[in-house]
């Protein structure tokens, strides 16, 4: 029997990375497809090493209009699709906005048009609790409303939210659900995928394993007087793995023909909060490393907590998180390991 086709976009990055293990791991046949402008080739071996099967990876640049509508053409018989290529970086979509609206909305437009043309009916979107902005009330839920985007990087996330419903209420895509992902950190368990990002990392838990790792001196933890119990910031990290097989409850949940909404919502976190402290603590007892960090003045721009409301994931897609903040941080530390040692990346 053929095996359902879905076709990831950004697959060769973190998140789809992770994700197209989960899919194959379900009988699906993923299709890659990246211009691999934040990750490399060699990941699709890596994937093959987990499952047995190396996904087939498509090199394209989804803001080139003709080559996208020839590769859609030759995968037009996908079931859905994840979207997940974007640029991410949030301090330098600020210094180099043309650049993130022209890739993350110009991309989106030719994967909503080339869906339009072939039929294919479900989309899955990867946004970002950053459309949350600091919330008045924690934890967020998908009714809280969206606060003007603090950077383009948002700003484009909140676009292409827009663009999405625009072309499921025109009717141009049958259905789609919008992932607002919180702080995905950690690695597969075999540590063989994991992040990796190019150059100096902006995000916490990359920044901490590099630092054990001896790449960085130290650890910068960004404000230490925030009103929270330890005086810094709070996030809702959740592990890869359970984003990962959410996006596999979203995909089976709009195959199976239970959702309900054409267009949907969806927050995706642990729904726990965890200070920048508590996150250095949970690394150095799993990895019994003493972290060299010091407290700084706050990162421009940052909010003090935020945390997700996760009642509608469990309810419509049954799906919780199974792994805690120690399983995040032994997971990113094994494949920091890997990576240097190993792979020598
Ligand atoms: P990533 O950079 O590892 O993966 C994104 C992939 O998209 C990369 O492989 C990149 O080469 C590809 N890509 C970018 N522009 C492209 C283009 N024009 N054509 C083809 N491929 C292109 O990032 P990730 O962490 O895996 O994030 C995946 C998605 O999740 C992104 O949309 C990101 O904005 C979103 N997201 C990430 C986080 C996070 O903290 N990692 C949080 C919330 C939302
Ligand atoms: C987490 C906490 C920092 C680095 C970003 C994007 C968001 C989403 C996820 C894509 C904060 C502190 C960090 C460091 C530190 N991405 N920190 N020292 O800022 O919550 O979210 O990634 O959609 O849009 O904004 O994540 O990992 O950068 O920071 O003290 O060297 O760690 O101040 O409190 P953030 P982060």
């Amino acid at each position: 029997m053929t095996k359902p086709k879905i076709i990831t976009t950004g697959g060769a990055g973190y998140i789809g990375s992770h994700t197209a293990v989960a899919l194959q791991e379900a009988g699906f046949e993923v299709v890659l497809m990246d211009n691999l402008v934040n990750s490399s080739a060699d990941v699709i071996h890596r994937i093959g090493r987990i499952t047995g099967k190396e996904p087939l990876l498509e090199l394209v640049d989804l803001c080139d209009e003709q080559a996208t509508k020839n590769c859609f053409s030759k995968h037009s018989d996908a079931v859905g699709i994840i979207h997940f290529a974007a640029l991410k970086a949030v301090g330098e979509s600020v210094a180099q906005p043309t650049r993130y609206y022209r890739n993350n909305l110009v991309s989106m437009l030719h994967v909503l048009e080339a869906m339009h043309q072939h039929n294919i009916p479900n989309l899955i979107f990867s946004s970002s609790a950053t459309v949350y902005g600091q919330p008045d009330v924690l934890p967020v839920t998908e009714q809280t409303p969206l606060q003007p985007a603090a950077s383009p990087y948002g700003q484009t996330k909140q676009m292409n939210e827009v663009m999405i419903r625009d072309a499921v209420f025109a009717g141009e895509l049958k259905r789609a659900i919008s992932l607002r992902y919180f702080n995905p950190v950690g690695a597969h368990p075999t540590a063989i995928i994991g992040e990796l990002p190019l150059g100096i990392p902006n995000n916490l838990m990359p920044f901490i394993t590099q630092t054990a790792i001896g790449i960085r001196k130290e650890l910068a933890v960004f404000g230490g007087d925030y009103d929270t119990i330890d005086g810094t910031a709070v996030r809702d990290y959740i592990h890869v793995m359970d984003l990962a097989e959410a996006h596999l409850g979203a995909l089976q949940y709009q195959l199976n023909g239970s959702q309900s909404e054409s267009y949907d919502v969806i927050n995706l976190g642990t729904g726990l909060g965890s200070t920048v402290l508590e996150v250095i603590q949970s690394f150095e007892k799993v990895t019994g490393i003493n972290l060299n960090y010091r407290i700084v003045d706050r990162r421009p721009g940052d909010v003090a907590a935020i945390y997700a409301n996760v009642d509608k994931a469990a309810r419509v897609l049954h799906w919780h998180t199974q792994r805690d903040l120690d399983e995040m941080t032994r997971s990113a530390w094994a494949w920091e390991k890997y990576a240097r040692e190993t792979l020598g990346l």
